[in-house]
């Protein structure tokens, strides 16, 4: 197919674009900053470059994974987080309805279910994530925009018979978290790969997939993370001592761990639970816990990316 993937200079989707390809896609890659794999310049929030690209390259189904999504939170007003987020996702999907698509993929984030209660992880149990948990309360302009823009999607679906494709994905930045500093950036990946991170390969493989079957199955959203080793009812366990809960499902990590001068959690405050996907888009994970297990085992390479010099291309464009 002729597909419109925006963010294409992004770190999605650099991943992305070649994955499109290699399965005989045609990919056009829209994004406001310059990379390998964009063929046009602009935004999604420009209606008229949207229409016009899909006229010129006769677009036949669109991935939307451009955006603002958190680290620009400190660099951008809210109104673009608006603009980008919300009106662009509502151009493309008109655009898209108006050429009469019959699939629409769209990069959505855990992040939108994450409240302040969950993230200051108050409570005295982890917090088990799935698509029923709820009431979604986003604590910030990121998750509220992607939120408005995986309602804009449903509404697609349910006014123009749009069939739409939500992926709400876990982290997989390749940078440092922007919050917490405590462990080693690998260290820290490694032991989010057990509850909420996935590689950026296994993301673009969710996406490849959702375009795939968007016809069959309407409208949905799914979380997309690396599958959880974890029980619902380890919960409580997982809050209180999470190595315990660890060392239980992998016997030889610790060991593992200390060899590398790594340190496991000592406490596990939320759970994503990415089964649905699983059962319904029949999407799992390659790379998880286990996987970076076998490879610290073998001595082989990590199997997921760390780059803390890694900045979104729009930043590195922007003039300084
Ligand atoms: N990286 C993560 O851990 C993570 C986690 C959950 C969801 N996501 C989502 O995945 C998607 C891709 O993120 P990424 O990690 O590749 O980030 P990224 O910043 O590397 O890529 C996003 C791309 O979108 C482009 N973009 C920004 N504004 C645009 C606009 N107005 N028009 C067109 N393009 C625009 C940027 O220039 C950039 O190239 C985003 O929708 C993000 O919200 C990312």
């Amino acid at each position: 197919m002729r597909i419109l993937l925006t963010g294409s200079s992004g770190w999605l989707g650099r991943f992305l674009a070649p994955l499109l390809r290699a399965n005989g896609h045609s990919v056009t890659g829209l994004d406001v900053a310059p990379g390998a794999d964009t063929d046009v310049i602009g935004s999604v929030a420009d209606r008229a470059l949207v229409d016009r690209v899909f006229a010129e390259r006769g677009i036949e189904a669109v991935i939307h994974g451009g955006a603002l999504h958190k680290p620009d939170i400190a660099r951008y007003p809210a109104q673009a987080f608006i603009d980008v987020n919300v009106t662009g996702t509502l151009n493309l999907l008109e655009a898209a309805a108006k050429a009469g698509h019959d699939r629409f993929v769209f990069t959505s984030t855990t992040s939108l279910m994450i409240s302040q209660a969950i993230r200051d992880e108050a409570g005295d149990a982890a917090v088990w994530l799935d698509e029923a948990s709820g009431p979604l309360e986003p604590r910030n302009i990121y998750g509220v925009t992607k939120l408005a823009a995986e309602q804009l999607c449903r509404l697609a679906w349910l006014n123009d018979g749009l069939n739409c494709v939500v992926l709400r994905t876990s982290r997989f930045f390749p940078e440092e978290d922007d919050t917490h500093r405590a462990l080693s950036g690998e260290n820290m990946k490694a032991n989010e790969l057990l509850h909420r991170r996935l590689t950026a390969g296994d993301a673009a493989r969710a996406h490849l997939l959702a375009l795939e079957k968007a016809p069959e199955i309407g409208f949905d959203a799914f979380i997309v993370s690396a599958p959880t080793p974890f029980a619902r009812s380890e919960c409580a366990e997982l809050k209180r001592d999470a190595p315990a809960v660890i060392a239980r499902h992998f016997p030889d990590a610790l060991e593992l761990y200390h060899a590398k001068g790594w340190e496991f959690p000592r406490s596990i405050g939320r759970v994503y639970d990415a089964g649905r996907a699983e059962r319904r888009l029949g999407f799992r994970c390659e790379t998880g816990f286990a996987e970076v297990l076998d490879a610290l085992r073998a001595g082989r390479p990590l199997p997921f990316a760390h780059d803390p010099a890694y900045i979104s291309p729009k930043e590195d464009a922007a003039p300084a």
